[in-house]
């Protein structure tokens, strides 16, 4: 069973040294502003390419494609949800697009993962409960033996790595 480090950092996706990081997407998956929009223009034009060939990808789920002109090897492309007050869905989808790029992970041998905070930008998912989402997802889905050396949530301002590691040492603390 590997043992997976967890840990938050504050940077651009774009520049981190992993084997894949995810990209917070929407459903056509053909770009958008955002960390989207950053990973495109740090990948080349070659990623909307192979996103293209995908038919899109459903709010909760993930896709994955090569990372092109990135450090990282791959993205992982996932759609989360528009946040509607909550009462909508918004944490059981948000949960499964953690899940589901995990999984993704998992399967392609991907050792070094590193997260944005998906939905917490345009699709305005409050980054506190969001946060929590993400650390129990991600735990949760450590449980099985994923091969996954590594996971780290990438935040891109000082204040939301403070949430993050208030909820990864609250989570730490429940188990
Ligand atoms: N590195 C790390 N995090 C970043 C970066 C970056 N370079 N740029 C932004 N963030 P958002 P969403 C953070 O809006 O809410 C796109 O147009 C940002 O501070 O990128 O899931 C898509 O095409 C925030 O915490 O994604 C969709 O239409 C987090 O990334 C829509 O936005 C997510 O913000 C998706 O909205």
């Amino acid at each position: 069973m590997t043992k997976t480090l967890i840990r938050a950092l504050q940077a651009d996706i774009t520049s981190l040294s992993v084997d894949a990081i995810v990209n917070a997407a929407n459903p056509s998956l053909l770009g958008g502003g955002g960390v989207d929009g950053a990973i495109h223009r740090a990948a080349g034009p070659e990623l909307l390419r192979e996103c293209r060939s995908l038919g899109g990808c459903r709010t909760g789920q993930a896709k994955l494609t090569g990372g092109y002109r990135l450090a990282a090897g791959y993205v992982i492309h996932t759609v989360g949800p528009v946040w509607r007050g909550g009462a909508n869905g918004e944490p059981e989808l948000l949960a499964s697009c953690y899940r589901c790029s995990i999984e993704l992970a998992a399967a392609n041998g991907i050792a070094t993962l590193a997260f944005p905070g998906i939905s917490t930008g345009v699709y305005g998912y409050p980054i506190e409960p969001a946060a929590e989402v993400a650390v129990t997802a991600v735990r949760s889905s450590l449980r099985a033996d994923t091969g996954i050396r590594e996971v780290v949530f990438c935040c891109f301002s000082p204040g939301d790595l403070q949430v993050y590691e208030r909820a990864l040492g609250r989570n730490h603390e429940k188990r």
